[in-house]
């Protein structure tokens, strides 16, 4: 079986729904899912990981400037990706994403991530098309 690890940030609850929707979705795909928050992470968890997402809320000056929060970074930064493990970002956000998945690649390791898959959401709530990037992304 498979296994997926989902790594969130949220401050309101967005995020955690966006997260948990991804959850449920890789578990009807028959992977093995844990979805936890970036103040529960441990190394061991991805252990063995196929996949590896990563999400937050996105933060900036609404229409610029936006970037991961400093708590999501901080955990991110210190994670070293096991070189079989592949890794998708996702965010939410209210008017646009701007800079936001260029920022938060900059604190996965190792660098040069800079085709990494990625998921927004205004509202926390998976759509038809997130199901299809789900798709081609566990294709891989
Ligand atoms: C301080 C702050 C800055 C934000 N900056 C942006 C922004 O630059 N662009 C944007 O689209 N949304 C921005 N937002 C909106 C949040 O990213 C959005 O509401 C998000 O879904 C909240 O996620 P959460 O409920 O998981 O905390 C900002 C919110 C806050 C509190």
């Amino acid at each position: 079986m498979k296994k997926a690890v989902i790594l969130y940030q949220s401050k309101t609850g967005t995020t955690q729904n966006y997260a948990d929707e991804i959850g449920s979705y890789l578990q009807s795909k028959n992977i093995n899912t844990q979805c936890v928050p970036v103040g529960e992470y441990r190394d061991d968890l991805l252990h063995d990981a196929d996949y590896l997402l990563m999400g937050c809320w996105t933060k900036g000056l609404m229409v610029v400037f936006q970037k991961p929060d400093d708590v999501w970074s901080r955990c991110v930064q210190k994670i070293h990706v096991p070189q079989q493990t592949r890794v998708a970002l996702f965010a939410t956000y209210k008017i646009r994403t701007g800079s936001m998945f260029r920022n938060m690649a900059k604190h996965v390791m190792p660098a040069g991530n800079s085709s990494l898959t990625t998921l927004k959401s205004r509202h926390g709530n998976l759509t038809e098309y997130d199901k299809f990037v789900l798709d081609e992304f566990l294709k891989n």
